[in-house]
């Protein structure tokens, strides 16, 4: 890919493999999702229940997406942290969102990937439980294609996207490259680099 159409800060110069998509495809796409969630949820005001960190330049471009099509949401953030040890399918510690600013509405959570599903099938039942929403789906702006069945499927997203490690707009590996416009696959240099070598 060409480097040069590219911005990214300095530290991470070889750190990439390729580019799966650029901020403009993204954004592009994050304004048809905002078009389908505003005929969806016409009429209603939707709580937007931004999941961290990674969903954060996702849920900063998909709201101003709604504000520019006059759509109303409250706004709302979880965490969401999975302890993977050895498997993928490790326990998912919810935490930092009140049930009350759930309870009898309609809640869109907005997540960033959606790989095996494990994240989000222990999340929505947690949230049903102890938020007891009028309604409950996921946006997910990027879901991986695997050869196994999901253990979540979601009702909308952005992107079908191959089983590659990925990084950027928000998506991190070790937390860094969250600070990414585009997305990239990472490189084995960027997979081995130790970032104490970084300014703090
Ligand atoms: P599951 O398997 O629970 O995975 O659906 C969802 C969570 O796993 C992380 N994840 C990734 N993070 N690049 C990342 O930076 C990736 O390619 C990737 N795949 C999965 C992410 O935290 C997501 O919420
Ligand atoms: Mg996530």
């Amino acid at each position: 890919f060409e480097k040069e159409a590219h911005l990214y800060p300095p530290e991470y110069e070889g750190h990439f493999e390729s580019l799966v998509m650029t901020a403009e495809t993204i954004r592009s796409r994050v304004r048809d999702l905002a078009a389908i969630i505003k005929e969806d949820y016409a009429g209603m005001r939707p709580v937007l229940l931004c999941t961290l960190k990674g969903a954060c330049p996702f849920y900063t471009h998909l709201t101003d997406a709604l504000q520019d099509l006059c759509q109303g949401y409250d706004m709302e953030f979880v965490r969401a942290s999975s302890y993977e040890g050895t498997s993928s399918s490790g326990n998912v510690i919810v935490s930092g969102v009140k049930p009350e600013s759930l309870q009898h509405r309609h809640v869109l959570i907005i997540e960033d990937i959606l790989d095996t599903g494990t994240t989000l099938a222990h999340l929505v039942p947690h949230l049903e439980d102890v938020g007891k929403p009028a309604s409950l789906e996921v946006c997910t702006l990027l879901d991986k294609r695997l050869e196994e069945p999901k253990k979540y499927v979601a009702k909308y997203v952005g992107f079908s996207i191959p089983n590659h490690f990925i990084i950027g707009y928000g998506l991190d590996y070790n937390e860094l490259y969250r600070d990414l416009k585009d997305i990239f696959i990472i490189s084995k240099e960027g997979i081995s680099f130790d970032r104490s070598n970084l300014h703090s």
